[in-house]
């Protein structure tokens, strides 16, 4: 059967998914029975991300469980994680805020053996997602922030990474309809100019981070200036690091 002739590459094309082929492969591969590859089908062509119907995305080489509604990781994301991994030495502190599925935790667990990993998001959803994916190596706890953190850590933190809500109220009803209707809007709005959240992270790094530790910060390029000020207002060196591989922006900033 050519892929014109493919019944299921004919609805994936008409519902607009770019890679038709690819993904009804996948589908194929992970679906169970027939029934299920229809239900999976049909959500699909709806528009929900792939990575949401099949319950997992590909993110530094690992598969990771992902929710519906959950942030599914992103490659742009593989920046933050390569500027943190020389940072970081085994037995070291990491703390991962808005850890989503745990995408950043994971890969530096995986990265540098016996992390110390604490990772905290908002949605249960994705606080289920981020304790499934790291396992023994970390904590994941439910709350605002850094609020859930253990106050044992407080100074004692090498590496903060966040890569918070950054994403302009009002840019969202421009974003992709899979991210748009599929992903949970705390996921996304990071209020009026996109920082609300940054800045909020920033400042709690800056409490949580032993003396010449390392704040990371993903953003967009447009705003990497205005995330690498709040950076130093929250008593941080600050410097830009733009990945042309994966287009990703990080600012990082040293206590
Ligand atoms: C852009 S996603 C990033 C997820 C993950 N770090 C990644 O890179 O794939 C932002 C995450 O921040 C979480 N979040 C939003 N507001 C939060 C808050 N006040 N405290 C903790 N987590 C929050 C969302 O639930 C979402 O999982």
């Amino acid at each position: 059967m050519t892929a014109e002739q493919d019944p299921l590459v004919a609805r994936l094309r008409a519902a607009g998914c770019v890679f038709a082929e690819d993904e009804a492969a996948l589908l194929r591969a992970e679906a169970p029975d027939a029934g299920t590859l229809e239900r999976w089908t049909a959500r699909r062509v709806a528009g929900e991300p792939l990575e949401q119907v099949v319950g997992w995305a590909q993110f530094a080489g690992r598969r990771l469980v992902v929710a519906p509604g959950v942030f599914v990781p992103r490659t742009r994301t593989l920046a933050l994680v390569r500027q943190a991994a020389p940072l970081l030495a085994p037995g070291d502190v990491l703390v991962d805020l808005c850890c989503g599925t745990g995408a950043i935790g994971v890969a530096l667990a995986a990265a540098v053996p016996g992390l110390e990993v604490h990772a905290v998001d908002i949605d249960p959803a994705a606080v289920d997602c981020a304790a499934h994916n790291l396992g023994p190596a970390g904590t994941v706890y439910a709350g605002d922030l850094d609020a859930p953190l253990p106050l044992r850590l407080l100074g004692q933190v090498t590496v903060v990474v966040a890569n918070a809500p950054y994403v302009p109220t009002d840019a969202i009803a421009t974003m992709p309809p899979e991210a748009r209707d599929h992903e949970r809007r705390a996921a996304l709005d990071g209020g009026p100019d996109g920082t609300d959240l940054q800045r909020r992270a920033a400042q709690a790094a800056a409490r949580w981070l032993a003396p010449g530790g390392w704040f990371l910060v993903e953003t967009s390029r447009g705003q990497a200036p205005v995330t690498a000020a709040l950076v130093e207002q929250a008593g941080l060196r600050a410097h830009v690091h733009l990945d042309d591989e994966v287009d990703g922006t990080v600012v990082l900033g040293q206590r």
